[in-house]
């Protein structure tokens, strides 16, 4: 084989070779940054309402003000029923409640200023942060439990 066509396909071979492990980088790189921007922090609307509306009370990682402040936190009372949160944000509450085997009288007051969808957006925030792992809630879920909040 004549040297020039030799220099020919190595060099062939040679961009083959750079060019696959490029579009690998490039291919990872897309897939990485789709990944951080949608699968990683899905809840990120709930996430910014919850730091203005509700961490100065319960802390922004859940873990409330101990005998004041109950958790949010792996809460056994949010998880029991996820969708009543909806009533406690829209109404407050004012009883004495056990969260974790701890007693908190404190009242919490109403935050009457939020939507119906801001409201689905914390609580789904909250039901996927800090232990919790309570279903998802539809806008419908928690427009039907507002309308019966007693
Ligand atoms: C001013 C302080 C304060 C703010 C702000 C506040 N809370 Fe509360 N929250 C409390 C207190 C105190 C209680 C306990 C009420 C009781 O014992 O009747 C409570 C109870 C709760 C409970 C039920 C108990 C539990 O730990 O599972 C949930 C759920 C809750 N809050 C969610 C929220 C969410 C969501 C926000 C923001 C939208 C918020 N709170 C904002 C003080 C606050």
């Amino acid at each position: 084989m004549p040297a020039f066509v030799t220099g020919r396909l190595l060099g062939k071979f040679r961009g083959a070779s750079l060019r696959i492990p490029l579009l690998l980088v490039v291919a990872l790189t897309v897939s990485a940054l789709a990944f951080t921007g949608s699968g990683c922090r899905p809840y990120k609307k709930g996430e910014a309402l919850y730091k203005i509306h509700c961490a100065n009370c319960h802390m922004p990682d859940g873990t409330g003000l101990e005998g004041n402040i109950p958790p949010l936190a792996s809460s056994d009372y949010f998880s029991k029923n996820p969708v009543a949160a909806a009533c406690i944000i829209r109404n407050g509450l004012q009883d004495t409640i056990r969260v974790n085997g701890r007693v908190y009288s404190q009242p919490m007051a109403a935050i009457p200023k939020l939507s119906e969808l801001e409201i689905t957006n914390i609580i789904n925030y909250i039901g996927h942060s800090w232990g919790n792992r309570t279903p998802y809630l539809s806008l419908a879920n928690v427009r039907k439990a507002l309308e019966e909040c007693n």
